[in-house]
């Protein structure tokens, strides 16, 4: 997969992109993710990018001649010109793990980091085929959502998690938040670790981690479970536990 970034600050990805999953995606061989400077792409010796709105206001705009070019490079230099082209924007569609295992079905998608008050909206009209936005607030510049964004994609694309560890059953995958977790001491400052975990049975552990998830989900999320599927047996642990809250 070749993820393509077009930002002013592109240093900004080094480091996040030097550690873990993404530095092991990328020295495998299977994440190539490549870095473009939009200023690379200004018409004037200042390399200007960024100019006053139409009709007033504060701050300043990305103009469209630079983004428009450095997509059209991208397209040039990778033959694929009906690759997604996402704008990273406060005003997208809320980016979740849904869309993160829909990305990772694709060869390649480039993504587009605003700054200043925005882009001119002439980017989201006739170049972007998407629009995410990583949270209901407003960041200085595109570039930490699109660390996001690429993050969640890579630990999804196949082969890139090792065999010990799955995405499968991570919060978001099925629906529902992911059980809880434990490990040595068995006991720490006197709280133990629940004993079904030390049991070995791997049918009540299974059974045990089933209910965590539905029951942390109820509590914390009760908005996802309108798109999961519960058994009777689980709807009623979500009654009980509602009970004994109350
Ligand atoms: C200061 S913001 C511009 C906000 C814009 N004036 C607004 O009110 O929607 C600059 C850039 O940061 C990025 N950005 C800010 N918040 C974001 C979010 N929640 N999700 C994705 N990108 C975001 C976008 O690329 C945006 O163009």
């Amino acid at each position: 997969m070749r993820i393509d970034i077009l930002c002013l600050f592109p240093e900004m990805f080094v480091s996040p992109f030097s550690h873990s999953i993404v530095r092991r995606a990328d020295e495998h061989g299977l994440v190539d993710v490549v870095t473009h400077n939009i200023r690379d792409f200004a018409h004037d010796r200042h390399a200007t990018v960024d100019d006053y709105p139409y009709g007033g206001g504060a701050g300043m705009v990305l103009k469209p001649e630079p983004v428009f070019e450095a997509v059209e490079h991208v397209w040039h230099a990778t033959g694929l010109v009906d690759a997604p082209v996402i704008l990273l924007t406060p005003g997208g569609r809320p980016f979740s793990q849904r869309i993160a295992a829909e990305l990772a079905a694709y060869s390649q998608f480039t993504l587009i980091c605003g700054h200043y008050e925005g882009i001119d909206e002439r980017v989201s009209q006739y170049l972007a085929t998407d629009e995410l936005s990583i949270g209901d607030y407003v960041l200085t510049g595109g570039e930490l959502a699109a660390m996001v964004v690429v993050d969640a994609v890579v630990r999804l694309v196949p082969g890139v998690l090792g065999s010990g560890e799955s995405a499968a059953e991570e919060s978001h995958a099925a629906g529902l938040l992911e059980y809880p977790h434990y490990t040595r001491p068995e006991e720490f400052r006197g709280w133990k670790v629940p004993s079904v975990l030390l049991s070995g049975n791997h049918a009540e552990i299974a059974a045990w981690r089933r209910r965590q998830s539905v029951l942390k989900t109820a509590a914390r999320r009760p908005d996802l479970l309108d798109n999961v599927t519960l058994s009777d047996k689980e709807r009623a642990w979500i009654s009980e536990s509602l009970l004994n809250r109350s």
